[in-house]
């Protein structure tokens, strides 16, 4: 049995069109693996711990060897947990949205929270990175306001032609 862990980005609900491709692509996972555990996680409904001067801290005492006072380690805590649910998932969905030309903040606190030195990736002594989540399928949806191709002007995407949405 593979859990797996499908990441909403788009605070949108019913009106997103990543949202909307990603619960397709979920609903038909399930049919065809029924025993899968499917864990959802609404960025924009869900409880991120900030990424704050203290949290800051505790990830910088880590990269010296030093040890978290009281409020790091609480701080670290809620880092560790979140890191936790992320690294248990056996294979990832992701529904995100262009949002000036980049992600969601949301998703990038959450990147800012699962990107932890010796939790998701080490630096050896010569500088190289080494990721520690490998091996997993992931499956991106992404959807924006204008489709964007290599030496062409901006064009409206033809789901915004219609924009009930
Ligand atoms: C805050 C914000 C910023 C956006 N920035 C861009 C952008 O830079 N480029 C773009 O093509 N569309 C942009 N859009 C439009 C969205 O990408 C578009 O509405 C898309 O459908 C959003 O995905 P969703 O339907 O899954 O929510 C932006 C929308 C919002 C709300």
């Amino acid at each position: 049995m593979s859990k797996l862990l499908y990441l909403k980005a788009s605070p949108r609900t019913e009106r997103s069109y990543s949202v909307a491709v990603a619960d397709a692509f979920v609903e038909a996972y399930k049919k065809s693996h029924p025993k899968d555990e499917v864990k959802v996680l609404d960025l924009f409904l869900a409880n991120l711990p900030p990424f704050d001067f203290v949290a800051a801290s505790g990830k910088y005492k880590i990269m010296h060897g030093k040890p978290h006072s009281p409020e790091e380690k609480t701080a670290w805590e809620k880092v560790v947990a979140v890191i936790e649910e992320f690294k248990n998932a056996d294979k990832y969905v992701f529904a995100v949205p262009m949002w000036n030309f980049s992600i969601p903040y949301r998703l990038k606190q959450y990147f800012d929270i699962i990107v932890q030195p010796g939790l998701t990736f080490t630096v050896d002594s010569a500088g190289n990175y080494k990721g520690l989540v490998t091996g997993k399928p992931v499956f991106v949806v992404t959807h924006a306001g204008v489709s964007i191709q290599p030496g062409r002007r901006l064009r409206r995407s033809t789901s915004r032609k219609n924009m009930s949405r």
